[in-house]
């Protein structure tokens, strides 16, 4: 009888736990609506994160190579940086995003500053990338 029980809400805390969507955690691959993924590698005791961004937004440099990810996860919420920069090139552009999540869905705004080569100077872009886990 107590084991029925016990099954009963271990199984009632896994469907809570589904419906209520992923975690941000170790582990896990999300992908943008552009095809774009940020791969959570770490997420310290204290929040930190680290991961690995690959960009396959049509219109943007740095296509298709990895590149750092580094920020925060405090329960719901993310905060992570991506510097455009890895051992193969250099767009000389950083983006941050922030976000949270709803559902199965990781909902962000970001930030990016890069170089105008017509401007010939740094400028800001701003907009916004909804994941899912991959
Ligand atoms: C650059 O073009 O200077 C570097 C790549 C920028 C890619 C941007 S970051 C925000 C948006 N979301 C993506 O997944 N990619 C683009």
């Amino acid at each position: 009888m107590v084991r029925a029980l016990l099954g009963s809400v271990v199984l009632s805390l896994a469907l809570a736990s589904t419906a209520a969507g992923q975690d941000l955690e170790a582990g896990v691959t999300w992908v943008n609506t552009r095809g774009s993924t940020l791969t959570i590698d770490r997420v310290e005791p204290d929040g930190a994160l680290a991961g690995t961004y690959v960009n396959r937004a049509a219109g943007f440099d740095c296509q298709d190579s990895p590149f750092p990810a580094s920020g925060w996860v405090n329960g719901d919420k993310i905060a992570f940086t991506v510097d455009w920069k890895n051992a193969g090139e250099n767009c000389d552009s950083i983006t941050s995003w922030v976000g949270y999540l709803s559902g199965a869905r990781l909902i962000t705004n970001w930030d990016l500053v890069y170089t105008d080569s017509a401007e010939g100077r740094p400028m800001f872009m701003r907009g916004s990338d909804v994941f899912t886990p991959q």
